[in-house]
């Protein structure tokens, strides 16, 4: 992790032992309910100091995270979700690639670590641009197995209500639906068991 990198950070949904801020006072932006708060200070920012902490890593608490529960943070202007999938989850995965687009993310647009069958880095923990690939709507969060009134052998996933694209649980688009990508994942790596780092690849990886 870069040392000169100010990082934000951030408890999902809520850190009882913790209190880390990383970096400069500076780099406390850009997280869920911190916004808003952030832009008295920011306006008194040079624009180059602006950009820096705009563009900063989100440093994210995941050790309340409940098994199928999902935190979305602001990272640079995008909603980032994180998951924990629990193993039914994961065991859907391999019985949809039929349906899907690009189902061994074949298209580059994810992290080569996060190229695999899980698109993570860690199994159970899926880290992933929550924008629709198509028009950039933000989908909803589908995690039951079980038909909806847009898909009768639904198996958990995010359907995009603008135009009704459908994703699986790893962000892999179905075919036949307006998005032809899948969700983006961002650099991102663990600093820890409990912590999620958006905007730094894990070490060694440029
Ligand atoms: S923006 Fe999601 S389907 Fe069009």
């Amino acid at each position: 992790m870069s040392e000169t990198e100010p990082l934000a950070s951030v408890r999902a949904p809520e850190d009882p032992s913790r209190r880390r801020l990383l970096g400069a006072a500076t780099g406390v932006v850009g997280a869920v309910g911190v916004g808003a708060a952030a832009w008295p200070f920011l306006a008194t920012l040079r624009p180059s100091d602006k950009a820096k902490v705009i563009g900063a890593p989100v440093e994210v608490y995941i050790g309340t995270l409940e098994p199928g529960q999902i935190t979305r943070v602001q990272w640079r202007g995008q909603t980032i979700g994180i998951m924990r999938r629990t193993e039914n989850m994961l065991a859907q995965l391999p019985s949809l690639t039929d349906r899907l687009r690009d189902p061994e993310s074949d298209i580059p647009q994810q992290p080569a670590y996060a190229q695999n069958e899980y698109r993570s880095l860690r199994p159970d923990i899926l880290v992933v641009n929550m924008h629709c690939t198509h028009l950039g709507c933000i989908p909803r969060v589908i995690p039951e197995v079980g038909a909806q009134p847009f898909d009768e052998n639904w198996k958990g996933g995010f359907f995009c209500p603008c135009h009704r694209s459908m994703f699986d649980l790893a962000g892999r688009v179905y075919t036949g639906v307006p998005a032809v990508l899948n969700l983006l994942v961002p650099p991102y790596s663990f600093s820890d068991e409990e912590h999620v780092v958006i905007g730094i690849n894990p070490e060694g990886v440029a």
